[in-house]
């Protein structure tokens, strides 16, 4: 998996590279859960497999290098003393994020021996272990909203000879007893900035996390330094992979059937000569997201395809020739207009990939552009737009 990940460019040299070569991920996730039926059946059907039964060993290693997500808990279940074998219905409620984006933010985070760290979202424990490695276990508190993820991190870091404090409790308030932190990472989507992870940066500190709106298409990545004077600089990267989202945060998905009326189903139709946005114009995508929420991109299709399950507006951009494409949209919302707009307004602000985050007072968190034409304010947590 390190040889993967160096060869794909997502690990360079470095604390983070040596702490994932010395890592064995199934002391991590000695069980982890395969799914054995299609992506849309339903119900869903999962295997626990254990690293005790030999007939396991082989198809598990090769999960926990994959470096896919792994999933580690169904239904909030207890993480120790499970029973392996199959599970039907229900849902994965931990995950071990993919290793690439895992990898990617770790080494943004600079982390050197002897700085604090708050690690929000312990799931396997694999970012707390890394954390450990590099700047040393007395100095880490990793922190999760579920006491069985808890309670088996804390065994299993404990397994490879790390003794961090392992607590549970809502990422979002944080963890002031140990504070401040030279670090914070949080593992999970967040639709605007927990003050309280700020307020527990130690001066000079970093903190990493996904800022996500309704849909998980676009994500936002919020980059937030303390200077050592305490004033905050932050700024929200368009990025292509983030977090999932947290407790409590519903995001939009679309259905098999909604999947499928967007590829197959025919509609009003338009020729045009305007060129649908590139998928790498990631600065114009997220502040889609934000200016016309609602929005969820059909990323398996060959042709551009997005639909709002709430209206059920979809629609499909076909290249049609040299330059001409074929724009078929459906349903109340024009959404070949939203993106025709927010591209406009993008091109404007001088197509930015981030964007400057003010933080300053608890009400307000906006994203503005460097030129400040484009700006929006995140959005309030609980609300779905
Ligand atoms: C993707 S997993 C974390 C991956 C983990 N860092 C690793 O290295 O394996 C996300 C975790 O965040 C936890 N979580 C979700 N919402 C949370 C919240 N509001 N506060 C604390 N933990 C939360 C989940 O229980 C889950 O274990």
């Amino acid at each position: 998996m390190v040889a993967r990940l160096e060869e794909s460019g997502e690990l360079r040299p470095g604390p983070v590279r040596e702490a994932l070569l010395a890592l064995p991920r199934q002391v991590l996730m000695p069980q982890a859960y395969v799914r054995r039926s299609a992506p849309d059946e339903t119900p869903p059907r999962w295997d626990l497999l254990d690293w005790t039964r030999p007939a396991d060993q082989e198809e598990l290693l090769e999960r926990l290098h994959s470096g896919d997500s792994v999933a580690i808990q169904h239904d909030g279940e207890p993480t120790l003393g499970r029973t392996a074998g199959s599970r039907r219905g229900g849902a994965m409620t931990a995950m071990s994020s993919t290793m690439g984006m895992t990898a990617d933010l770790l080494q943004l985070l600079d982390l050197r021996s002897g700085q604090h760290v708050l690690d929000v979202g312990t799931g396997a424990g694999v970012t707390a272990a890394v954390a450990c490695f590099v700047c040393g276990d007395t100095g880490v508190v990793t922190l999760d909203i579920d006491p069985h993820v808890t309670a088996a991190a804390r065994e299993r870091l404990g397994a490879l000879g790390y003794q961090p404090t392992a607590v549970t409790g809502d990422g979002t308030a944080g963890w002031p007893d140990a504070g401040p932190y030279d670090r914070v990472f949080v593992s999970f989507a967040v639709r605007r900035v927990p003050t309280a992870l700020v307020e527990q940066l130690a001066p000079g500190g970093r903190a990493l996390m996904t800022l996500g709106t309704s849909s998980p298409s676009w994500p936002g990545l919020a980059v937030i330094d303390k200077r050592p004077d305490g004033t905050v600089e932050a700024e929200l990267r368009a990025v292509e992979f983030g977090h999932r989202a947290g407790a409590g945060f519903d995001r939009l998905f679309l259905s098999a059937s909604f999947r499928d009326t967007i590829t197959t189903v025919d509609g009003p139709t338009q020729r045009t000569r305007l060129a649908p946005p590139a998928d790498t114009a990631r600065g114009m995508w997220l502040a889609l997201d934000a200016l016309y929420p609602g929005l969820v991109r059909h990323f398996g299709a060959e042709d551009l395809a997005i639909g709002a399950p709430e209206c059920g507006s979809w629609m499909r951009v076909r290249a049609a020739g040299p330059r001409r494409w074929d724009v078929t949209t459906c349903g109340p919302r024009d959404i070949w207009a939203e993106i025709q707009d927010a591209a406009a307004r993008w091109r404007a602000a001088g197509e930015p990939a981030a964007y400057r985050l003010h933080l300053d007072t608890d009400d307000v968190q906006q994203a503005t552009s460097p030129n400040g034409a484009l700006t929006w304010h995140l959005p309030h947590t609980g609300a779905s737009r």
